[in-house]
Parts: structure tokens; sequence; C-alpha cells
């Protein structure tokens, strides 16, 4: 089982160390994983060019998405972390996101079946993370992936951290965020497990 986890934050802060986290909790289960942080790195905008949807080669910008291809592709499930920015996920996020149609347009089925989920930390206690889930969803559900949450009674649509804005601190504080997260993470890795192993 291959999972490939995403920070959205532009620091190697609290969502760099909640993504981790979950990565180590797989890893720890025997899964493979690979990790991809937005921090330093050049994502240029979709421009609406076309030029996936008329070539199908990919994507006209030559930049570090090509990482993420390379590893969307790889894997059978995906985490994607994200800062609330202004109630929603970051614009770093979002960029990565918008250019994935680069990747569909080659083959609209390439990452259908693959297992998601999301983690959202808000500098504020309601700050928007279930609306950032929720955009993180819809990638997921636009791309034909199967989104997970983390079940009823305790996590619900998936893993939310209240941050305080203490970055890397927050999180650790946070510990119904990471009760949550666990319970996110066991729900992805049982779905993962039955995808994988039938
Ligand atoms: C531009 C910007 C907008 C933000 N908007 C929100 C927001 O709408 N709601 C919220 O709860 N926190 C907001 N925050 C706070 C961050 O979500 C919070 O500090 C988060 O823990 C940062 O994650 P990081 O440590 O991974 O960078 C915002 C921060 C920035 C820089």
């Amino acid at each position: 089982m291959k999972v490939f986890g995403i920070s959205g934050s532009p620091r190697l802060q609290g969502t760099h160390f909640a993504v981790n986290y979950a990565l180590q909790y797989l890893k720890d289960k025997g899964i493979d994983v690979r990790y991809f942080s937005v921090h330093k790195k050049k994502i240029n905008f979709c421009i609406h060019c076309d030029y996936c949807i008329k070539k199908k080669e990919g994507c006209i910008h030559k930049d570090d998405m090509e990482e993420v291809y390379k590893n969307l592709i790889w894997a059978d499930g995906v985490i994607i972390g994200t800062p609330v920015y202004q109630g929603n996920v970051t614009g770093q996020l979002k960029t990565l996101m918008d250019r994935c149609r680069a990747i569909l347009s080659k083959n609209p089925k390439i990452l259908r079946g693959k297992i998601g989920m999301g983690i959202a930390i808000g500098g504020d206690r309601n700050g928007g993370q279930e609306i950032a889930l929720r955009t993180i969803h819809d990638f997921f559900i636009i791309n034909e992936m199967i989104p997970v949450g983390g079940g009823s009674f305790g996590a619900n649509l998936g893993a939310t951290f209240w941050s305080k804005d203490k970055g890397k601190k927050g999180i650790e504080e946070d510990e119904e965020g990471l009760r949550v997260l666990r319970k996110t993470l066991n729900r992805f890795y049982d779905v993962l497990k039955e995808k994988v192993e039938g």
C-alpha cells in the first residue's frame, strides 16, 4: 500500500508536522509513504491555455508539479493537509489542485478509485476547517477518487486542528485534534486495505 501526503502550507510548521505525523502513523503499519510540501516550491498558476487538452502530453508549465503528478499516479491513497486561509484552503494548494487538470486530460481515469483524506488546520477554533475539508473532498470527488472521513462520534468529515496560530507547537498541544487525526487515519487505512488487498 502506497500513500502520498501533501502539505499545502508555505511553511514547515503545523501542517508539515500534521501530515508527517499521519505518514509516520501509516508507515508504522507497513505502508510505503512519500511526502511533498509546497514550501519553497515553484507551482505556476493554471492559465487555461488548454495545452493539456489539445496535446494530451501533460502541462505546458514544467515546474515542481512534475513531482506531484508522479507521486499522485504512484499512490493508492492521498492525504492532503492545509492551513485555513480566508476560510478555505491556501492559494498554493488550490493552484496545485487546478494544475491536476493536466494529468486528467491525458487520462481521465488516472486517479480513479484512489482513497483520499483531508487535514485542515485553523488558527481559530471555528476558522473554516470543515469548509477547507470539503474543498479537499471536492477535489477527490471531481477526480473520481474516494474521500473518507473519520466516521461519526468523533471525527466526522476528517481531521481538523485548532493551532491557535502556534505552528507546530499548536498541533502538538491539540490533543483532541491528534485523536481525531488518528481516528480518520484508522478509517483511511481500513478503506485503503480493502481497496488494495480486496
Ligand atoms: C493569509 C492567512 C489567512 C488565514 N486565515 C485563517 C482563517 O480564515 N481561519 C483560521 O482559523 N485561521 C486562519 N489563518 C491562520 C492559519 O490557518 C493558522 O495559523 C495555521 O495553523 C497555519 O498553519 P501552518 O503552521 O501549517 O502554516 C490564516 C493565516 C494566514 C497567513
